[in-house]
């Protein structure tokens, strides 16, 4: 059974910091390269870099099956959208519909919130998840290249569903 823990406690992002350096190296690798890797674990994804984001109005989740953490999501309102940030499964759980209980539980805060929609952004080259999203009903609507320092870009498509 899944269900969603909110995180707030120093704890919980430890254990977020420690499964993103885990699934990171594992799945964008191959994508943006060992360096880039690096990088954004550092800036985005560490215990203080989380704690920031959600003083400035990110939700994280861990993803827990019969309390067991298989996953990560985080979330922020922006304006009529909810922007998903992160939605990461450790390489054992994913392919078994948690994804798709996971992006349902999104949706749900979504219209809580009084989004109309649910928006993200992937990578060109993250195939896998593209047809995961848009099996889930997400349609892309074109590329967004965000330099994010040190040289680095996220070469991305934004992605969204209605609600
Ligand atoms: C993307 C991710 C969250 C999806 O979760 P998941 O549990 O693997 O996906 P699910 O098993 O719930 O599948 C969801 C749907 O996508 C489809 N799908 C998933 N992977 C697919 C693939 N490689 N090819 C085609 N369809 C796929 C499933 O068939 C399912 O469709 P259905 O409900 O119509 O049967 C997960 O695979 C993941 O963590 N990937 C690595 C990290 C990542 O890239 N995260 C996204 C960053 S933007």
């Amino acid at each position: 059974m899944i269900n969603f823990k909110s995180v707030h406690k120093d704890q919980e992002l430890t254990l977020i910091e420690e499964m993103a350096h885990v699934i990171w190296h594992e799945h964008y690798t191959p994508i943006i390269g060992a360096e880039q890797v690096v990088y954004m674990l550092k800036k985005f994804q560490t215990a203080d870099a989380m704690s920031a984001q959600i003083s400035k109005g990110y939700h994280y989740f861990l993803i827990l099956n019969d309390k067991k953490p298989v996953g990560y999501l985080s979330f922020e309102k922006r304006k009529d959208a909810l922007f998903l940030s992160k939605i990461y499964l450790l390489k054992s759980e994913r392919g078994k519909g948690f994804g798709r209980k996971a992006m349902l539980f999104v949706e749900a805060r979504a219209k809580e919130n009084d989004c109309s929609k649910v928006s993200l952004t992937v990578n060109k080259h993250n195939l896998n998840s593209i047809k995961a999203y848009e099996s889930a009903g997400f349609v892309n609507t074109g590329a967004v290249v965000q330099d994010i320092g040190m040289g680095f870009v996220m070469d991305d498509y934004h992605m969204e569903k209605f609600v």
